[in-house]
């Protein structure tokens, strides 16, 4: 590790520190999602991906690998392919091979995961420059050189808008409207409204993984900050919100307990949680509608037979001044 990484490993234990003892105070109690995703939270993660409840990641690979021709045919080829949340590395290989990019981007926070995949990429596609940019894409990103001149194509799989609040997520598409530019086309995931009965099982799985994967934030915290909560007394929920058409992961307190993080002392009664998790899911005007919010006209949709995951091609609208 270097001096640079060292610097900015502080500033994210800083960023945790004060996420989780904010969390923990509040009310409702409740932790940013981004957190879940350390070491272990990533393999769990991973795991999530090829169990057989979980159905997002097949869904959208088979549409990345039915309709990403078609992608090509509208966009044409040499356009810079920007990916936002880089480590996909089963889906990217799909739309690269199919569009055939000048170059390709992916904007990722943190740095390891990003020079890992950008390398992985390298290797499979030799032909292909690969521009990393270690940033938060929440925030304005600076697009490398050689992309600033390409026509541009903004990819965002994975249903991950589905974790922000609207608000948060049209804040994003707008920021990656802004980012793209005029012309630009986005390529991106949504999950679909559905049964409960599919729904809560893919995020409440009979393997226990999930509860894994939500439960290690629980071991995380203990061990990034000193922290002595009792993970036997917790469990793992995950609830459907019909008024907020989301699935809510929650780790619930099954007795009543008291424990000490960073120095500070909590106490939660029985039945008691944290919410560590939102996945909105999208009716088809849902995510039109969305987009639009967000500066995307939706050119495109594609569907698996049963309508339970999206691939929309959106184009970044232009202003207007009247209707
Ligand atoms: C990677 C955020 C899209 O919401 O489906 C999977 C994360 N959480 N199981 C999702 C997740 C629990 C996943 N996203």
């Amino acid at each position: 590790m270097t001096d640079t990484d060292a610097g900015t490993t502080g500033a994210l234990d800083d960023a945790f520190r004060g996420d989780v003892l904010r969390g923990l105070g509040s009310d409702p109690r409740a932790i940013p999602a981004r957190w879940l995703y350390d070491h272990a939270g990533s393999g769990l993660f991973e795991e999530i991906t090829g169990l057989p409840e979980y159905y997002p990641t097949r869904t959208e690979r088979a549409l990345l690998e039915k309709h990403c021709p078609e992608v090509a045919e509208i966009a044409g080829t040499g356009h810079a392919v920007i990916e936002f949340g880089s480590g996909s590395s089963v889906k990217t290989p799909i739309l690269l091979q199919a569009v055939d990019p000048a170059v390709y981007v992916p904007i990722d926070i943190s740095g390891d995961f990003l020079r890992e995949s950008a390398e992985a990429l390298a290797r499979s596609f030799p032909g292909l420059p690969v521009a990393p940019v270690e940033a938060d894409f929440m925030h304005p990103v600076t697009l490398p050189e050689a992309a600033q001149k390409l026509p541009r194509i903004g990819f965002f799989p994975g249903s991950t808008i589905g974790n922000m609040v609207p608000r948060t997520g049209v804040d994003l598409l707008r920021r990656m409207r802004d980012n793209l530019g005029e012309g630009a086309l986005l390529l991106i995931g949504m999950d679909r409204v559905k049964s409960e009965t599919i729904l809560v099982p893919a995020y409440d799985d009979a393997a226990g993984v999930t509860a894994a994967f939500n439960l290690n934030l629980l071991d995380r915290i203990n061990r990034e900050l000193d922290g002595d909560i009792p993970r036997g007394k917790f469990k793992h929920c995950a609830v459907w919100n019909e008024s907020h058409s989301r699935i809510e992961m929650h780790i619930e307190a099954t007795e009543d307990v008291d424990f000490t993080v960073a120095e500070k002392r909590f106490h939660m009664g029985k039945g008691e949680t944290i919410h560590t998790e939102n996945s909105h899911k999208f009716k088809p005007r849902d995510s039109r509608l969305l987009l639009r919010a967000g500066g995307w006209e939706p050119i495109r949709e594609w569907t698996d037979d049963k309508g339970w995951f999206s691939l929309i091609l959106a184009e970044a609208a232009p202003d207007r001044f009247a209707p």
